[in-house]
């Protein structure tokens, strides 16, 4: 089986082509620059720029992939959840390509698609489910941050998601209060490198209460009256990594400590984590020491396929067309579509 994916769920334009679970081609085209100056993403921006790339993109991936329009089998594209006109793009754009075609066409969900994106892999990658076991799932990313429980293949369980910012969101707010730029999860990871974690005793909420639920923004708080009470701090380049160092402990602990407690209640002896924060170099060591010390086996998405990719996208729409799934082409965009 031959097909194309599309994502366009948020700042990312995206084309893949998978053949057999081989990722042919995965093409990425970021927005994060015409979004820089205002600090985070402007839908209406975004929707204009996918209308821009996704022509383009997607010429790109079938070109890499050397597959022409005319070999593809099938079609996919997110159908949520994400911004309402960023979706419109690339789903009703896929509907037709299948339409005119006359092939199958298959919506996905966002979240799942990150929550199978540990089982790609490989130089050239390959999504392989041989290996597959049931799971507890950490998809972490700056519009979500969901524990899931994966049973069996595409049979799953929210466990608990967060209940105000997004990890990710965390990372970004807290960045720009501290004047790094959008998105300031990676500047944030890098300065940390070389900033004391045990600096400032930041609040690490939740984390000792009994559910599965999340909540970042009370960590934000925290952060922004700590830098008004100290306005002078961040002049001094060493107190900035402090921070940054201090910030990035509170939220990797929060994450790790939640996922192993669920992994070892539910009895599973696997944890898998995906989605872009995934790409926090604490977070994959701490995740990798916390589960070899509990006897857990862990796997997490390599970082090319952590950030929004279309890869991810036509890896789960492959498993879900040979179990029989398609979706007819009047689909709605579903930009709340719970996982
Ligand atoms: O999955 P993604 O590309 O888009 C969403 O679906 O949200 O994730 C983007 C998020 C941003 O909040 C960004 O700051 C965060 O992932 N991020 C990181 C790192 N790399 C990306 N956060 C912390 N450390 C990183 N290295
Ligand atoms: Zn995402």
């Amino acid at each position: 089986m031959i097909l194309l994916a599309i994502e366009t769920s948020c700042d990312e334009t995206s084309a893949a082509v998978i053949r057999d679970g081989r990722i042919l081609s995965n093409i990425v085209s970021s927005q994060i620059a015409l979004h820089h100056e205002y600090g985070g993403v402007v839908p209406e921006l975004a929707t204009r720029e996918h209308l821009h790339n996704l022509v383009p993109v997607t010429e790109q991936a079938l070109h890499a992939a050397e597959v022409t329009v005319g070999e593809l089998d099938a079609i996919a594209a997110t159908q949520g959840p994400g911004l309402a006109g960023a979706l419109l793009i690339g789903l009703k754009a896929a509907e037709a390509l299948a339409f005119s075609l006359r092939k199958p066409f298959i919506g996905i969900h966002h979240h799942e698609a990150h929550l199978y994106s540990p089982w790609i892999s490989g130089d050239p990658p390959v999504a392989d489910f041989t290996d597959f076991t049931p799971s507890v799932s950490l998809i972490v990313s700056g519009g979500h941050t969901i524990l899931v429980q994966v049973k069996a293949e595409l049979k799953h369980e929210v466990l608990g998601s967060t209940l105000d910012d997004a990890a990710g969101e965390c990372f970004d707010k807290i960045g720009k209060l501290i004047g790094l730029p959008y998105p300031a999860g990676p500047e944030i990871d890098r300065l940390s490198r070389e900033g004391n974690p045990k600096a400032h005793n930041f609040p690490r909420p939740m984390m000792n209460e009994p559910g599965d639920d999340f909540s970042f923004a009370g960590l934000k708080t925290s952060v922004r009256y700590f830098v008004q009470k100290n306005p002078t701090l961040l002049d001094d380049p060493k107190n900035l990594r402090d921070l940054c160092a201090s910030v990035q402990a509170a939220i990797v602990e929060v994450l790790v400590k939640k996922t192993i407690r669920a992994a070892e209640r539910l009895g599973v002896d696997c944890v898998t984590a995906s989605g872009g924060v995934i790409g926090n170099s604490a977070l994959r060591e701490q995740l990798a020491v916390a589960c070899k010390k509990a006897g857990l086996k862990l796997r997490l998405a390599d970082r090319k396929f952590s950030t929004d990719n279309a890869a991810m996208i036509g890896a789960l729409a492959e498993r879900k067309l040979r179990a029989g799934f398609s979706t007819a082409l009047d689909a709605e965009i579903e930009p709340s579509w719970a996982l």
